[in-house]
């Protein structure tokens, strides 16, 4: 099992490198989503550990077919609202309402089953499995052959396992690691890692993906590449729910945004917006830096 930091180095410095400059997304796809209503609705959510609130009554919605960027200062309580979302942790109170249905006291793979994916900020992988093996390992949960055909090896685990590889295979491809699939896991670069894990989150064949930092520790040209596989994603069918600090890479990706600090949602809206909140400015560069802006009539 491979835990590597996120790498903080990259993050950009600056308000315009931290908050990014908006341009034209290719595939803008805001118009066709907005009719298709929300995917995911969270509300009231909290979760305190001992004396400290790490999420305070968070509500927000995903409309399904967007990507949905989560941002906030380092602390504001990004993955611990994965982990409730996804299930890691239980939730204090509030509601997380997925497909129509309330989730929020269900076990993790009963949210896994009914289409909720998700990489993690630290890659979480078997670094021994193959390559191919590891993409195959997140399509079993939604496998229906019993445990004991696969004792018997018989037809109908052969028939499903034969499925799982050719889907396997197609996802490699997809994510752009193609001839790779015999490889150790643990052998691939960091950023080839990151694309793996999203490869075996496709393979539960979700709804909605959760992606904490996904382009931490890439470089500029790793991470236009990711842009671009996000998008494709998206065209997928698969609506997206990320966490990121490149703020470049935020704006340009995102239809929607929702903003945290010290738990609680300050801010939310498209990202034109979001980047010239005020409330946002103060987050990201404190009360004194804020205000001197301001007082600049400055533009972020
Ligand atoms: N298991 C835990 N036990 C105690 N405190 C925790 C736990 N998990 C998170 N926290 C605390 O909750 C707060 C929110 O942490 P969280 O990891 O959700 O922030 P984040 O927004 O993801 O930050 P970053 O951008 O640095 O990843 C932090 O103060 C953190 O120390
Ligand atoms: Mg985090």
């Amino acid at each position: 099992m491979s835990e590597r930091p996120g790498d903080m180095s990259e993050r950009p410095e600056g308000l315009s490198g931290r908050l990014g400059n908006v341009s034209e997304r290719p595939g803008d796809m805001s118009e066709q989503t907005e009719s298709r209503g929300a995917l995911l609705r969270v509300s009231g959510l909290s979760k305190h550990f001992r004396g400290l609130v790490a999420v305070a009554g968070v509500g927000f919605a995903v409309e399904e077919g967007t990507v949905h960027g989560l941002i906030g200062p380092n602390g504001a309580g990004k993955t611990t609202l994965f982990n409730l979302i996804s299930g890691l942790v239980p939730a204090d109170e509030g509601a997380i309402v997925f497909g129509g249905r309330e989730i929020v006291r269900l076990p993790v793979h009963a949210r896994a089953g009914l289409g909720i994916a998700r990489t993690f900020q630290n890659i979480r992988m078997f670094e021994d499995m193959s390559v191919l093996e590891t993409v195959a390992a997140g399509a079993h949960a939604r496998l229906s052959a019993p445990v004991w055909h696969c004792l018997f090896d018989l037809p109908r685990y052969r028939a499903e396992e034969r499925a799982v590889a050719v889907e396997a295979l197609e996802l490699l491809e997809f994510v752009g690691l193609a001839g790779r699939a015999g490889e150790r896991a643990g052998d691939l670069a960091y950023g080839e890692q990151r694309r793996l894990e999203i490869a075996r989150g496709l393979a539960s064949r979700p709804r909605l993906m959760l992606l904490d930092e996904p382009a931490a520790g890439m470089n500029p040209h790793e991470t236009a590449d990711l842009a671009r596989l996000l998008r494709r994603v998206r065209e997928r069918g698969v609506t997206l729910l990320l966490v990121e600090h490149d703020m470049g890479f935020v704006m340009e990706l995102c239809d929607q945004l929702t903003v945290l600090n010290f738990g609680r949602r300050i801010a939310g809206g498209a990202p034109a917006e979001v980047r010239t909140d005020p409330a946002v400015i103060e987050a990201y560069l404190g009360k004194k830096a804020a205000a001197r802006l301001a007082a600049r009539g400055a533009k972020p």
